[in-house]
């Protein structure tokens, strides 16, 4: 399904209807380029979880772990990983296992290691400096 949005608010708001419809082990694979709105999606995510810790970018520490919610949210930052090799290092296989959701910015750089069932977001620049294209893959909302 394709949605646009026309502020970072908006796009929240499909986090949190999003989140609504994830099951334990789901992945949520963004695609799209720096400033796209991978982590205002994925705090739309945390609040549909009903997660209430601040969501901040987990750039420099690869994942955010954030319980309190309906299911445990991993927020990963796949930015400084170069393959999917490199996952086998930071824990994904536990992380998958743990029953959460987890949500992956720069999915790109380890797309090969995705499953079939995981749900994609990718985010585009729309016609304005706020407006944002997002089409979401593998589930319904
Ligand atoms: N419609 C919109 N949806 C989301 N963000 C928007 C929108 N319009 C403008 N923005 C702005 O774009 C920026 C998105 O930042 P965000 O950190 O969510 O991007 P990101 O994709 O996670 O980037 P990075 O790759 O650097 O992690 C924010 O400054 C936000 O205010
Ligand atoms: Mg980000």
């Amino acid at each position: 399904m394709r949605y646009v949005t026309n502020s970072e608010e908006e796009t929240e708001a499909l986090g949190v209807r999003l989140a609504k419809r994830l099951k334990s082990g789901a992945v949520v694979a963004f695609a799209g380029g720096l400033g796209a709105g991978k982590t205002a999606f994925t705090r739309g995510l945390a609040r549909g979880l009903g997660v209430t810790d601040r969501v901040t970018s987990p750039t420099f520490t690869i994942v955010n772990e954030y319980q309190g919610g309906r299911l445990p949210l991993f927020h990963f930052d796949m930015y400084r990983l170069s393959s999917s090799d490199e996952l086998f290092d930071i824990g994904w296989e536990d992380y998958l296992a743990r029953g959460g959701v987890c949500a992956v910015e720069w999915s790109e750089n380890v797309s090969d290691a995705l499953e079939a069932n995981t749900v994609w977001v990718e985010i585009v620049q729309g016609e304005s400096d706020c407006q944002r294209v997002i089409v979401i893959e593998g589930v319904e909302l």
